[in-house]
This record gives C-alpha cells, sequence and structure tokens, in this order.
C-alpha cells in the first residue's frame, strides 16, 4: 500500500468518451482536449496519455502549456489564458498557439527579437460572455494587424458560450453564434480567414452541429460527466445522439482508525454533531486540504464495501469522521470510495456538487494536485 488517498483514472475512459461525443455529434473535424487545471483536477501527466485521440490539447496557462511540452507532447497546444507580455518568446520558442484579445499583445511581438520560429494566434471574438474577448467590429482590424507583421500567423478565430449548459432555452447562444458568424463573414470578404475555427465546448459540440467549425473544444464531456442536468435533458429530447459518458475518476482512501464511541460524545471540530447511541466511527486521512470540502461534513456519505457511511462532524484539514455502526465487517484499512462506485453504489461528481453547494466542474477540479494518481483499467 503506498498511498492512503489516491485518485484512479480509468485508462479507456477519456478515448472512450472523445469517440462517443464524435459519433453522437457526427462530428469529423479536428477535436481539442482541454486539459487545463491539472486535466480538471483528474492529473495532467496522467490523463493527457489517455486522450491519444485527440488532435490538439488546450491549456488555461502558459506555464501549463509549457509543461505539456516538457513532457514531450508534440501536438498542437493552444493557451487559452492571457500570456504575460513579458513571456511571449517562451510561448513562441515552446511552439505554443496562444490566443490574443489585446494589441498590447501585439505591440510586444513586434518588439521581439527575430526568430525561425512562427507565432500562430487565435483571435477570440467577444460575443456575448463579456469575459477575454475583441469586439466584433474591432476583430478585422487585427486581423489585418497580424496578417502585416512578420513571424506571425492569424491560425484561429474563436468564441465561448455564456449560456449552454445551464439552459432549456439557447436562444443566447443562437445570438452568439450569429454574432461570431457575422465576423467571419467579414473575415471571408476580406480574404482573412484563419484555417482553425472553433467555438464549442461540450454541450454545444453535443446539443449543436452549427457550432462545430473545424475544430471542437471540449473539457468536462472527456472526463466523462455532463456539463449540467439541462444539457443531458436537451440531448435526451434532441434528434442528436446521446454519448455514452464514464466517468473517468474515482477518489478513493483507506480507514485509518475505528473506534467505539459512547452515546452523546460530540464529534470533531466544534462539536457539531452528537451520538444518539452507542456508535463505531472510523478516522479517514482526507480532508479539505485535499479538496474534501469542509461542507460535506454532516451532509455527505463515503462508500465501503458498497455500503454508505454518513460523514459526521466537521471535515477537518486532514481528516474526516464516519459512522460505520450499521456497516457489516468494517476492518481497519479498508477501501473507502469518496467518489466513484462501489458495489451497488455511486457517488457521483454531481451528488458531490448538490452537498457542497456546486457543480461537477468545481468538485473535480478541486481535487488536490498532490494526491497520486494511478491509471487502472476500468471495471
Ligand atoms: C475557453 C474554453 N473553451 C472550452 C472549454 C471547455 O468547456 P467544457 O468543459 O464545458 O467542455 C472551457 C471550459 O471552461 C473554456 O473556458
Amino acid at each position: 500500500m503506498s498511498s492512503l488517498v489516491w485518485v484512479e483514472l480509468d485508462e479507456d475512459g477519456p478515448d472512450h468518451n472523445l469517440d462517443q461525443i464524435r459519433k453522437s455529434s457526427g462530428f469529423r473535424g479536428i477535436h481539442c482536449a482541454v486539459v487545463k487545471s491539472n486535466a480538471y483536477g483528474h492529473g495532467v501527466k496522467e490523463m493527457v496519455p489517455l486522450l491519444s485521440s485527440a488532435q490538439w490539447l488546450a491549456v488555461n496557462s502558459l506555464d501549463e502549456g509549457l509543461e505539456l511540452r516538457l513532457n514531450g507532447e508534440s501536438r498542437p497546444v493552444l493557451v487559452l489564458g492571457h500570456v504575460p507580455l513579458n513571456r511571449l518568446a517562451e510561448a513562441r520558442d515552446g511552439e505554443l498557439r496562444f490566443i490574443v484579445c489585446n494589441s498590447e499583445t501585439l505591440d510586444a511581438i513586434r518588439e521581439l527579437s527575430p526568430s525561425d520560429k512562427t507565432i500562430n494566434l487565435h483571435i477570440k471574438v467577444e460575443t456575448g460572455t463579456w469575459r477575454q474577448g475583441v469586439l466584433p467590429e474591432d476583430v478585422p482590424a487585427m486581423a489585418e494587424e497580424i496578417a502585416g507583421i512578420q513571424g506571425v500567423v492569424l491560425d484561429g478565430i474563436y468564441t465561448h458560450f455564456a449560456n449552454i449548459e445551464d439552459t432549456l432555452n439557447h436562444q443566447y447562444a443562437e445570438m452568439q453564434l450569429s454574432r461570431f458568424q457575422d465576423v467571419l463573414q467579414i473575415l471571408k470578404q476580406r480574404g482573412l480567414m484563419p484555417p482553425v475555427v472553433h467555438t464549442a465546448c461540450t454541450a454545444a459540440a453535443v446539443l449543436f452541429p452549427a457550432t462545430h467549425f473545424s475544430m471542437i473544444r471540449t473539457g468536462i464531456g472527456l472526463y466523462g460527466l455532463w456539463p449540467s442536468r439541462e444539457t443531458k435533458l436537451s440531448a435526451e429530447s434532441s434528434e442528436s445522439g446521446v454519448p455514452d459518458l464514464r466517468p473517468v475518476l474515482s477518489w478513493k482512501t483507506r480507514i485509518v482508525q475505528i473506534k467505539q464511541v459512547p452515546a452523546g460524545s460530540d464529534i470533531g471540530y466544534g462539536g457539531t454533531y452528537r451520538t444518539t447511541r452507542a456508535s463505531r466511527i472510523a478516522v479517514l486521512p482526507v480532508g479539505y486540504a485535499d479538496g474534501y470540502r469542509r461542507s460535506i461534513g454532516n451532509t455527505g456519505w463515503v462508500l465501503v464495501s458498497g455500503q454508505r457511511a454518513p460523514v459526521v462532524g466537521r471535515v477537518c484539514m486532514n481528516l474526516c469522521m464516519v459512522d460505520v455502526t450499521d456497516l457489516s465487517s468494517v476492518r481497519l484499512e479498508d477501501e473507502v470510495v469518496l467518489l466513484g462506485r462501489s458495489g451497488g453504489e455511486e457517488i457521483s461528481a454531481e451528488l458531490m456538487g448538490q452537498w457542497t453547494g456546486t457543480i461537477n466542474y468545481e468538485v473535480v477540479t478541486g481535487i488536490s494536485p498532490l494526491l497520486p494518481r494511478i491509471v487502472k483499467k476500468g471495471e
């Protein structure tokens, strides 16, 4: 036994999910796997090799991109976040494609010393998310400016939807798509169209073929999670196919102590749980420092040999307690499932999100990068 808390990844899950998204949506173009934020908490070093069918990868930061290169990744990598003006040469030398939203970025590129490496830029169009992006009316001038800089190529253009997963009403997304198409039209007329056009996150890729263009940019679906209940409902009630998404990640630990506790004992910090009977309490070596949220205390449960054990008292930084009084044959160092399946039971990222007032994205992304990731053949 090498570790007391760990994450397991289903070896075949990522490519299975990618294939499902492609098959159900009928998409045949470039598939860009979004592996930002430690591959949505799954562990980027372990996940990326499992995404062998993805032709491109996308990350948030320059450092994430450089780390992929350091690990020998040779596929095109797109940096979706801002590249600091004083580190543009690093992006160029690492052959990372990156986005441009500011004229200052172009000014700083002009100042770089000459290189035989090309800089491939993607303009992000602001179509209504009001996050990063260039206003539609400013895009043609920026594209022209890029065309005039030596050693720089406008490789792509894209946008990101604000409200495509959280709703059954897709009017806002349709409006954003229409604004984006208007920009493409102008670029086409002026002979400035870049080769790679992309808008589709998982929900868009699954629900709306009109958002596909030449590349889709999916994250959550590759990890086997639905962007939301609304996306799944929309897919199920549409003519398009429904991908069979398989969660890739399980999160596990082991019992480090079992004790008899008398009735009337207050468990953990703050005494937020009082036993009402003589109880058997198991101590788990996992806490909020690992990403196991404090708010799970007195709300959620774990699985021991397919049986539910409620989390009692507050979750501490590195420990928590579960009530195993009603469970059969529980022993020291038994495996405990925090997230995933055990017997006929499952704790999904969505369920943990309900316990903690958040979404599956935040649940998995919040798992500490310090925990070991173990790749296993799925059961
Ligand atoms: C710019 C951009 N593209 C694509 C994605 C992937 O979205 P999803 O995980 O919903 O597929 C994200 C996710 O946050 C993003 O910020």
